[in-house]
């Protein structure tokens, strides 16, 4: 039997420590994973998990007959947060199913229609606020993460947030929202005994953010609930007619704030990058505005934006911004040429597995949008998870960004005065490092 290889350097009890990336953890088993042939065994003390890279494995690891979903690591922070969220509740938490299937007909594509004239709303208000700041250097990060949380704001909750002339760094619920996701990121990953020190003082720090977090929302919730709010067009008029707890119902506010706005910030500041790196990239995504008119507001026309489609799906072929996901073999099984015990967790590397040259092809490692041509054989390609457990918010995220970078490439020039390569930073999500574009009116 061929046995799984590991890291060089293992140590007796505590395992592969030697030359772990606190940072940029998962960049950095993306590079082990080239080296030691896309499957390995990473132990850390006494738990070890199966790291997959490769993109034959990583379907072998998405098989529901053999595999389910599993929460370790970071994820059991984020559960302490939202016990009872759709993306942090256990699979065999009766929450889980009613919850999905409440929320089911508020996610497909259809409902989309719903929100769209919020999108659009939230959308018109960054143009005009950059047309505002022509010629001036404008974050990324601060312009998407605005963007993305206006948008979940009035899309699942119906209300709006500070607005786009409200500096990120000066907004105390973004503040409160990043103490939350750093604190669950980063703790998991702390060295044992040392790392221990100041535990209990970050974790205070950490549940009084979520306090600020979840006020709102408890609030949202009881008025919603008293007033039996179901007209409102958001994802909350799902779940107030449900005889969900409203505890349940906040937990779920979370999960979309949260789930919702990171993820799709750091897809459209990854484009941002790929669109400025070579600004001859925005030609196509303004061609294929329907009827060669500059995007619309119009429902309709978001998913004819073919060639904004694929650009965005080579950019999370790239950047997952959810570098990965786990599972847990629920049977004895195979993972490429190793065998696998049930029990066993399997790290898919998204990251990896997504730029595995054997499944795309030598340019695998390089932006092109025509790697989903029409017709094209596609490698292992699963951005928003896999099963009964992916991406909710998948239909969603798509309109979103679909619409937002078609509407910000038909009505600007967008040019990176810095250049450089793409460096991205790890905080649950991958996201590009600080960055800052010029929007010149077209
Ligand atoms: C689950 C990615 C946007 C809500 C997931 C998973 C992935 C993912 C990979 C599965 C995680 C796992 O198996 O552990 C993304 C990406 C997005 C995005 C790449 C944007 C580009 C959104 C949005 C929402 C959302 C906009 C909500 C409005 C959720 C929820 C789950 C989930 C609730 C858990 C579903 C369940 O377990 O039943 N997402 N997501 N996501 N996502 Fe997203």
């Amino acid at each position: 039997m061929t046995t799984i290889p590991h890291p060089r350097f293992r140590i007796p009890v505590l395992g592969d420590v030697i030359g772990l990336d606190w940072t940029t953890p998962t960049q950095h088993e993306a590079r082990v994973a080239r080296e030691l042939g896309g499957v390995y065994e990473r132990r850390l003390g006494g738990s070890s998990m199966v790291v997959v890279g490769a993109a034959d494995a990583a379907e072998q690891a998405c098989d529901e007959t053999t595999f389910s979903r599993i929460l370790p690591g970071p994820g059991l922070y984020l559960r302490e947060l939202a016990p009872t969220g759709l993306f942090t509740v256990r699979s065999s938490d009766p929450a889980w199913s009613q919850v999905r299937t409440a929320l089911q007909p508020a996610f497909t594509q259809e409902a989309m229609r719903r929100y769209h004239a919020g999108m659009a709303t939230v959308i018109d208000e960054m143009v005009e606020h950059l047309r505002g700041r022509a010629g001036e250097r404008v974050s990324t990060h601060d312009l998407m993460t605005r963007l993305t949380l206006e948008i979940i704001a009035i899309a699942g909750f119906g209300y709006r947030s500070a607005g786009f002339d409200v500096p990120v760094d000066a907004d105390q619920y973004l503040r409160a929202i990043a103490t939350v996701l750093e604190w669950s990121s980063k703790e998991p990953n702390r060295l044992p005994l040392v790392g221990r020190i100041g535990a209990g003082a970050r974790r205070a720090d950490a549940f009084a953010a979520l306090d600020a977090v979840q006020a709102p929302l408890i609030e949202l919730v009881a008025r919603r609930r008293r007033d039996g709010d179901t007209d409102t067009p958001d994802l909350l008029s799902a779940l107030i007619p449900t005889d969900l707890p409203d505890a349940v119902l906040v937990d779920q506010a979370v999960t979309f704030i949260i789930a919702g706005h990171e993820t799709t910030a750091a897809l459209l500041e990854v484009a941002l990058f790929y669109a400025t790196e070579d600004p001859a990239r925005q030609g196509p995504l303004r061609a294929d505005a329907p009827d060669g008119a500059p995007a619309q507001s119009r429902y309709e026309d978001i998913a004819r934006h073919r060639a904004t489609g694929r650009f965005l799906r080579e950019c999370l072929r790239l950047v997952p911004s959810l570098p990965g996901f786990f599972r847990i073999a629920t049977a004895d099984t195979r993972l490429g040429d190793y065998a696998i015990r049930r029990g066993t967790v399997a790290f898919v590397l998204a990251l990896a597995a997504q730029r595995d040259r054997a499944a795309w092809g030598d340019d695998a490692d390089v932006f092109d949008p025509e790697h989903f041509a029409r017709g094209r054989r596609l490698g292992f390609y699963r951005p928003f998870g896999t099963g009964p457990r992916d991406c909710i918010g998948r239909a969603f995220a798509t309109h979103e960004a679909t619409f937002a970078l078609a509407r910000l490439t038909s009505a600007f020039d967008i040019t990176d005065p810095d250049g450089g390569p793409l460096e991205l930073v790890e905080r649950a999500t991958l996201r590009p490092a600080r960055r800052e574009v010029v929007f010149t009116p077209r």
